[in-house]
């Protein structure tokens, strides 16, 4: 069968790239062996999002006696909770499957592998022809040594958003993303929740400053999570007295062993290049499985491109998506848009939650730039505090040479949402004046970051200028 692309992952990059490119009028096949939507819809993004939400109200109406209501003690039915989580992916994915029908994507329900030519083998026994061929296939949990997850007791990301079971104890490995976003999650559920970070300090891998980690990792403390950093997680061991202690005993290096019931490993994420077949078209990934690409998205390959988590850059379905569109219009002769990594929004949902994009305070210094930082507390803005969300603050970090703005982070309420603000400042290279002298309504969230902006240049008038 002969198209124009043929798109190997039908995720947020592959699924996008094959309706930018149908739209563009390319014959176009998408190539997917598990689910139409990929991590981010069945087992990312999605789920969490929809348990993130449930779970945060439950909190609310658990403690909404501070405003006067009372609500008898909330209750949860682990599998409606599941189900309704299942009704919003099941949506989310019927949608995607009209969009690429409506299109005219030719849609293969397959296992692909690479083959000289270059071509496409289908587990279906098919061959798939083109021009063009987009490597979308994602990435996988990294599994440790000591914690298979083919144990009942140890969990990928995957098993704790089936929410099959409340476990009583939660051991959480590694203090990245998932870890602090499901650890949240269980928490709320009722699970004695301890994460364990090898690193000296949680979300160490992303550009945070530490004014916002450490706000963050109070209110984690202060809703029951225990942290413990600079440890490593050895070994599980059956514990002798379950009943007593929990189903098994993680071991720590220099520390007393966690008792836990079940057992998170949340340790990050490689992509998923093996067992396509790329050796058939010459092309080697990196240690970790990346495959390197030039400003196009060309592998060493010819005809061959990747995109997403395949490749260098934040995993993050956002920018899977914005490659996948991108790439599909350099077929029909656009250039190519330039990303740069630091430019895409980042959005934690923990309670509250953590948004960032561009530079921290510390890594426009570490650049040798000289800044201006403007801080703005959530605990000023009226409508922050009759949504009972003190809790936080907005940052701008700006050049001081030009006002530019080179950074934005959020710790509080809906920072996943006030963060597009920031990301449209940053990629535009807007200044502090844009964003202090443009209106924001009021009462409302956004007015934080305009509070920032003016607080930067020393001009803030509902809190104190430095
Ligand atoms: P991560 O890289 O964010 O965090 C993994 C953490 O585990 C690191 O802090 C690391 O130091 C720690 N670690 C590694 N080995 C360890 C060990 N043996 N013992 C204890 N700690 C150990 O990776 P994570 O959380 O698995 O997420 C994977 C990817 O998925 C990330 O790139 C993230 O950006 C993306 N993601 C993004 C989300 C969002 O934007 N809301 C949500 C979920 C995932």
């Amino acid at each position: 069968m002969r198209h124009d692309v043929v798109i190997i992952g039908a995720g947020p990059g592959g699924y996008a790239c094959a309706i930018r490119c149908a739209q563009l009028g390319l014959r176009t096949a998408l190539v997917e062996e598990k689910k139409v939507g990929g991590v981010c819809l069945h087992w990312g993004c999605i789920p969490t999002k929809a348990l993130y939400a449930a779970t945060r109200l439950l909190h609310q109406a658990a403690t909404a006696s501070e405003m006067g209501i009372a609500f008898a003690p909330p209750a949860v039915d682990v599998p409606a909770l599941a189900a309704w989580k299942e009704r919003v992916v099941g949506t989310l994915a019927d949608g995607i499957a009209v969009l690429l029908a409506k299109g005219g994507v030719s849609l293969y329900s397959a296992r692909a592998l690479l083959e000289a030519g270059p071509r496409v083998r289908l587990s279906t026994g098919e061959t798939l022809e083109a021009e063009r061929i987009v490597l979308a296939t994602g990435s996988a949990p990294i599994e440790i040594p000591g914690f298979p997850f083919s144990d009942p007791a140890v969990w990928s990301s995957d098993d704790a958003l089936a929410l099959a079971e409340i476990p009583r104890r939660l051991v959480v490995i590694g203090g990245g993303v998932i870890g602090l976003e499901l650890a949240s999650i269980y928490r709320r559920l009722g699970s004695e929740v301890a994460v364990v970070e090898l690193l000296p300090e949680i979300l160490a891998t992303l550009d945070l400053d530490r004014r916002t980690i450490s706000g963050l990792r109070r209110s984690l403390g202060a809703q029951g999570i225990k942290i413990l950093t600079g440890l490593q997680a050895t070994d599980l061991v059956r514990a002798k007295t379950p009943a007593a202690g929990g189903e098994v005993l993680v071991s720590l290096a220099g520390s007393d062993p966690l008792p836990a019931d079940r057992v998170l490993v949340a340790v990050g994420r490689r992509p998923q290049s093996a067992g396509l077949g790329l050796e058939a078209v010459g092309v080697s990934p990196d240690r970790r499985g990346a495959l390197a690409v030039d400003d196009g998205w060309r592998t060493a390959a010819e005809g061959v491109y990747a995109i997403g988590d395949l490749v260098a850059g934040p995993m993050l379905a956002h920018k899977a998506t914005a490659e996948g569109v991108a790439l599909a219009d350099t077929f029909a002769g656009a250039a190519p848009v330039r990303f740069v990594a630091e430019e895409i929004p980042q959005a934690i949902f923990t309670d509250p939650e953590v948004a960032s994009v561009g530079l921290s305070e510390k890594a426009a210094k570490e650049r040798g730039l000289d800044v201006l930082v403007g801080r703005f507390p959530y605990a000023a803005l009226g409508k922050a505090l009759g949504m009972r969300e003190p809790d936080g603050f907005f940052q701008v970090v700006a050049d001081a040479k030009d006002h530019r703005l080179l950074g934005v982070q959020i710790l509080g309420a809906e920072a996943s949402d006030l963060i597009g603000e920031g990301a449209l400042a940053v990629r535009n290279g807007l200044t502090l004046e844009s964003m202090a002298h443009t209106v924001h309504a009021h009462p409302t969230l956004p007015e934080g970051l305009m509070g920032a902006a003016d607080h930067a240049l020393g001009r803030a008038i509902h809190t104190a200028n430095r």
